[in-house]
């Protein structure tokens, strides 16, 4: 595989962790997704993925159908079924459009296998080789929260556009990058009292180690509140927050999110860039929409972060939320559900040192949330 982490920006090592499972990076993000080609247009013409492969009747495939694109480091996958019935249509039935498998780059999938399920891990499939003209990929998975599956890419002696079995796809249409570059972390929601069994799951069976934790006093308003732990591997590379709801006065968007995709599941996706108001005032201009936060937000934040190399200005016009941390301080913001039902959503963040999420911000992000959930009936 081309992706060279060796020059990210990434975070500091967490020796808390076990390296009994070795992990590269994020190998791609797979969505089941009712219409993969439309998926597909929007993926690139808003956010500014190239399209690199394709699976599908012209491949051989007879049931199912997927796209495959890319910007720098992140991989994003789009697969639809192709006629009625089986665990595709199934899974689209009950969550809507949805991740399916966060598939993880690792140098031995075999040994990335049994020493999961040695500890606990229930199997999705045993390891498995495929192979094509490009060379051959080791591939094996085993379950997450709800019908979440982390696969395990062994790509090493591939050379081909993705993954056996896909060929190129030779598209005349492409879109100018939007300066997204690679996987910051995503975050998993999960149902009530199920946050320490999760965060327990990464730990024990990944050997994962938690980063931080929040209850429900650092992220609540008047009205709602959620749970939060970050769980990160020892590279730091992958860091999975697991949410669930807390009680408040009205319901949590956690329990939102949970009504609608019925189940456990990926939240969201955040994604690095190097320049915000760039990608940002890019995004916006193709039509991806944003959390709306209240101009009364910038009179006082800097007194909280102190000085920005940034101007204020854009930062309000834009909507990006600032926060800060001992290391530095880091800039984000959050997209609408991108999808009909209100599940997943983007976080677009640029770290100029800090290693934290916005806890900050948390309270100024959930008052933005529930302003939605109210125009929805679902506060
Ligand atoms: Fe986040």
């Amino acid at each position: 595989m081309k992706t060279d982490t060796t020059s990210l920006n990434l975070p500091v090592e967490n020796p808390e962790a076990e390296d009994f499972l070795p992990i590269l990076g994020t190998d791609f993000v797979e969505l089941y997704v009712g219409n993969a080609k439309q998926a597909a247009y929007y993926y690139q013409t808003a956010w500014g993925f190239k399209p690199i492969a394709y699976a599908g009747l012209e491949t051989g495939k007879k049931n199912t159908v997927s796209y495959v694109l890319q910007q720098d480091k992140i991989r994003l996958v789009l697969t639809s079924p192709l006629e009625p019935g089986g665990d595709i249509n199934a899974h689209i039935n009950k969550h809507g459009d949805g991740v399916k498998y966060i598939a993880l780059w690792v140098d031995d999938a075999t040994k990335s296998y049994q020493e999961t399920t040695k500890r606990g891990a229930e199997s999705y499939v045993e390891p498995y080789t495929i192979e094509d003209r490009n060379g051959k990929a080791v591939i094996s998975g085993i379950h997450t929260y709800g019908e979440t599956v982390h696969l395990f890419i062994e790509r090493k002696d591939y050379h081909g556009p993705f993954l056996p079995g896909y060929k190129d796809w030779d598209k005349p249409y492409t879109t100018k990058p939007t300066g997204i570059k690679y996987i910051d972390h995503m975050v998993g929601n999960v149902g009530w009292n199920e946050m320490n069994k999760w965060c327990e799951f990464y730990a024990n069976v990944m050997g994962f180690a938690q980063l931080v934790s929040f209850d429900d006093k650092d992220i609540s308003t008047e009205y709602t509140a959620l749970m939060s732990k970050v769980m990160s591997n020892g590279n730091g590379r992958i860091k999975f927050p697991i949410n669930e709801p807390a009680h408040g006065k009205k319901k949590s968007q956690i329990e939102e999110y949970i009504d609608f995709y019925n189940g456990a599941g990926v939240q969201h996706i955040a994604v690095a860039t190097d320049n915000i108001i760039e990608t940002v005032t890019d995004l916006r201009d193709r039509g991806v929409e944003f959390l709306y936060v209240p101009e009364t937000y910038y009179e006082t934040v800097l007194d909280r972060v102190g000085e920005i190399d940034e101007d204020l200005e854009p930062l309000k016009e834009l909507g990006i939320l600032i926060d800060r941390d001992d290391e530095g301080y880091l800039l984000q913001i959050f997209t609408k559900p991108v999808l009909d039902r209100p599940t997943m959503f983007f976080e677009i963040i640029q770290r100029k040192g800090a290693k934290s999420f916005g806890k900050g911000n948390f309270k100024a992000l959930f008052e933005a949330i529930e302003r939605e959930q109210d125009l929805r009936g679902t506060l």
